[in-house]
């Protein structure tokens, strides 16, 4: 879910609408505002969109100089107007939007609804916004003191689980208050007004100056002054961060969406991970932000790699390729399964959770547990600042600029583009020689350049797309790294164009999903040269043979019998290591135009959020 909070001189309902389109991707159920006029606050929700709310939304609500505003990935409740946010409490008095799960919101409610409290939604929020409420009537006048800030700190000082909030009370128009444990909130901080965000792609229009708040820090802002302190009623200093987000980066410009503005990004994006983290000698990689001297990198006996979703298979691929060229034992975990299960893991073991967000529940919440049982940890992310680049020890960012869409495409390239390079990095702290080395970064530094070539098929793999756009079932299949990839592509496939997909080893298609190979099915091949190629052109027959129709993206050395396959795209050959990468981009784009074919909105595929801040 996003938040946007304003307060100051400009026309806070406007503000608000434009920082709820740029963060929509983080949820888009329903959306609805809270602005202050000069007779009172007025309320405006929609299911849907944001659209839906900006065709509400008057020419006079848009005015205002105070309003919270948000945009709803569902949790608790159906998607309707009233369990939309914000909520606001049953004397009318406070109004709240927030993120996060409140656990203990059943005795909440049940204590609220004996002192006499209405309930209309059924959100697990709404018995916070009653419970501020409620504190906010008993807190006596303290000269001093905002009654309203005690009134949310006593508030949050009985809440268990988590939450990002943005508070506002009728009878103080000029303040309003945040709050954060556990889900993202950060602090714009502009001339004569302050915003609220749970995102800094939400307020970068505003201003760049951000103060990232803490787990169980409180902020009380006006236009023209702002404080923070904790739940505990301890002043904090504030940090002020200079974000240096390009703004332009998060507008579509020519594209038509921004899956295809950031599959077509990739040439440049992985250029700008690259840049200035190659050694002289040309024959390794390193980077800035590890806080490991390489001493006590050779001392890391095992890596344990967590993430979820797209990020997880990238975790997958930098699994193949530590162990092949730093001869480091990988594991990789769902953080949402490492975090429960208690795994046993060796003293030397180093943690490695990749998130493009930063701000995944699941997998900050496991790097937590490995950082709490005296685990070294890292991080790769895309978003400077994020909370998990902020608790892990050191880390890596990606500088793949913003990736709006919601389906992951040039965030998981760079990922894995990173993870090849610190392969490279630790092989060569090891036993991977000089000339292997050099190999393996002039393979990375050619690789933007035939993403441009594979980027240029883009026609034909449309038209490829157009005849298997109908079909409701469809198998990903590839081996060694191309596994990986094969997962990716079709979890690509089943977002955003909603059609079942599986994939699946190729030699291992045989114990099972062999049964679904029909006409009705067909199998993308993802076949790379090598000693494994005469492997993976077996299994293509095992799927010819029982009717199957095939698509098969290749690299270029690959010889496969033209009655084999219905249709082919290729890849420039190229070093094993950049291989994951080059062989992903039919795969985004097939994906792209078979969900166009059938006319879905492929940057907000239905029930899904970019970044999932509840577990
Ligand atoms: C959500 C998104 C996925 C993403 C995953 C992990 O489920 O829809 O596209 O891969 O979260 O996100 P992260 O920001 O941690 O990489």
């Amino acid at each position: 879910c996003g938040i946007v909070g304003y307060v100051g001189r400009e026309r806070a309902g406007s503000v608000m609408l434009d920082g709820l389109k740029r963060l929509e991707y983080r949820g888009y159920d329903s959306a609805g505002m809270v602005v202050a006029m000069p007779d009172g606050f007025e309320q405006v929700k929609r299911t849907g969109r944001v659209k839906a709310l900006e065709e509400a939304l008057s020419e006079a609500q848009l005015g205002g100089n105070l309003g919270i505003s948000h945009t709803r990935w569902a949790t608790h409740g159906n998607v309707t107007e009233a369990n939309a946010h914000p909520h606001t409490s049953s004397d009318g008095k406070i109004s709240l939007v927030h993120n996060g799960v409140i656990e203990n919101y059943l005795g909440m409610k049940k204590f609220l609804i004996d002192k006499g409290y209405r309930f209309a939604s059924d959100t697990d929020s709404e018995a916070l916004c009653n419970l501020i409420a409620y504190h906010y009537a008993k807190e006596p006048e303290v000269d001093g003191k905002s009654r309203f800030l005690e009134s949310v700190r006593k508030t949050l000082s009985h809440v268990e689980g988590t939450y990002g909030i943005a508070v506002v009370c009728t009878e103080c128009p000029g303040e309003l208050i945040g709050a954060r444990k556990g889900s993202p909130l950060i602090v714009g901080i502009g001339k004569d007004e302050n915003l609220l965000a749970s995102d800094v792609n939400a307020i970068t229009h505003c201003t760049q100056n951000v103060v990232y708040l803490n787990d169980n820090e409180v902020v009380h802002l006006k236009s023209d002054d702002f404080s923070i302190c904790t739940v505990s009623s301890k002043s904090v200093e504030a940090v002020i961060h200079q974000v240096d987000w390009d703004t332009s980066a998060a507008e579509l410009g020519d594209y038509h969406h921004f899956m295809e503005k950031e599959i077509f990004e990739q040439p440049v994006s992985l250029e700008n991970g690259m840049r200035g983290r190659f050694a002289d000698d040309g024959s390794t990689a390193f980077f800035g932000g590890l806080n490991l001297t390489p001493q006590e990198l050779r001392h890391v006996d095992r890596l344990l790699f967590i993430a979820c979703g797209t990020a997880w298979h990238a975790c997958l691929v930098a699994e193949y390729l530590i162990e092949r060229y730093a001869r480091i034992p990988v594991e990789v975990e769902y953080a949402s399964e490492f975090r429960y299960r208690n795994a046993p893991l060796d003293k030397n073991t180093l943690v490695i959770a990749i998130s493009q967000s930063g701000e995944t529940i699941d997998t900050l919440a496991a790097l937590r547990e490995a950082k709490r049982k005296g685990y070294r940890t890292l991080s790769i992310n895309n978003s400077v600042g994020s909370t998990i680049a902020r608790e892990s020890d050191g880390g890596i960012y990606q500088h793949a600029g913003p990736e709006i869409g919601v389906a992951s495409t040039k965030a998981f390239t760079s990922q894995i583009m990173l993870c090849a390079m610190l392969a490279l990095y630790l092989g060569r702290l090891r036993d991977l020689s000089y000339g292997d080395g050099v190999e393996i970064v002039k393979a990375l530094k050619a690789m933007p350049e035939q993403i441009r070539e594979v980027l240029r098929q883009n026609d034909k793999i449309a038209a490829i797309a157009k005849q298997y756009a109908n079909y409701e079932d469809c198998l990903f299949l590839g081996r060694q790294l191309m596994f990986p990839i094969a997962l990716e592509g079709a979890l690509k496939l089943k977002e955003i164009s909603y059609i079942h997909a599986e994939g699946y080893p190729a030699a291992e298609m045989k114990h099972g999903p062999i049964a679904l190979i029909s006409e009705q099915c067909p199998s993308v091949f993802l076949a790379t040269s090598g000693e494994i190629f005469h492997k993976s052109l077996a299994n293509i027959q095992e799927v010819k043979a029982r009717k199957g129709k095939i698509i098969c993206i290749a690299t270029e050395d690959c010889d496969i019998p033209e009655d084999l396959i219905d249709d082919l795209v290729v890849v420039p050959e190229c070093h094993e290591i950049v291989k994951p990468i080059l062989m992903s981009i039919p795969v985004q784009l097939l994906s792209y135009h078979i969900a166009l074919e059938r006319g879905c909105d492929v940057d907000k595929p239905r029930n899904l959020a970019k970044s999932v801040t509840v577990e």
